[in-house]
């Protein structure tokens, strides 16, 4: 259920949901318009807790005929480094336990955290995001700093794909993840802030009482500069979608 769609400057909409499933539900509804409107939609994907549920009501509508994802294909956001695919806390196997081994999506993409160079990789996946004509729709989560994908706080931001030294904040969000006998990577692959931006569609999610803060700087009127999520303010499509936890009630 929907409780509240606010305008959030000139651009920004924030829709606030009941529940963590009603924040899936709405999502959903959005990539089902999409990918009828065009078939060939690019999508931009994230991993993290927040979007599972999304993935399972993917799944579940693509079972039950609402969904195609044959003529789309996707990139991933980001990916740990180095990592390999098959270990159960990259990305890449997040992707297929939660979403692509039960769709039929055409093609997706996800930067390659066992490359041998890692700056060659970021190169490779940026010039396929540009051959693919960028993303159509892309979907986001955001860190407890405020980082989207992994470009963390900063005084600066890299615009292309890029390799990233992950923060205290970010490794020790991520750690709940990792065995303690496992080796968790301090570094990854991202997106950058211009191919994020060169989206024609943004839809964040924002869910969860760990959210509220991060929340609340994100809809306090101004641009904080060390909270990359705000540069979305200035994105002409953008759709933040809460659930009552993350809006504090
Ligand atoms: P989370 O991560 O969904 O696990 O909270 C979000 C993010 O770090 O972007």
């Amino acid at each position: 259920m929907t409780l509240l769609l606010v305008q959030i400057g000139r651009n920004m909409k924030k829709i606030v949901c009941e529940t963590y499933e009603d924040v899936c539900n709405h999502a959903a509804d959005i990539y089902v318009r999409q990918l009828k409107e065009k078939p060939e939609t690019v999508l931009g994907l994230a991993t993290g807790s927040t979007p599972v549920g999304l993935y399972k009501e993917l799944v579940r509508r693509y079972k039950s005929g609402e969904i195609d994802f044959s003529n789309a294909q996707s990139f991933n956001l980001d990916e740990y480094y180095p990592i390999d695919p098959s270990h159960s806390q990259s990305y890449d196997y997040f992707m297929r336990k939660h979403l692509f081994d039960y769709i039929n999506i055409g093609k997706f993409q996800i930067p390659n955290g066992s490359a041998e160079d890692a700056n060659a990789e970021c190169a490779r996946y940026e010039a396929e995001l540009d051959a693919a004509g960028g993303i159509d729709l892309m979907l986001l989560g955001i860190g407890v700093n405020g980082h989207i994908g992994f470009n963390e706080p900063s005084v600066s931001y890299s615009l292309e794909t890029h390799h990233i030294n992950l923060t205290e904040s970010s490794i020790a969000a991520n750690s709940r993840f990792f065995n303690s006998d496992e080796h968790q990577p301090t570094t990854a692959l991202t997106m950058g802030i211009g191919q994020i931006f060169k989206s024609k569609k943004i839809i964040l999610l924002i869910t969860g009482e760990a959210k509220v803060d991060i929340a609340k700087k994100l809809f306090d009127g101004k641009i904080h500069t060390d909270i990359p999520a705000c540069l979305l303010l200035l994105h002409p499509d953008v759709t933040v979608i809460l659930d009552k936890a993350a809006n504090g009630g």
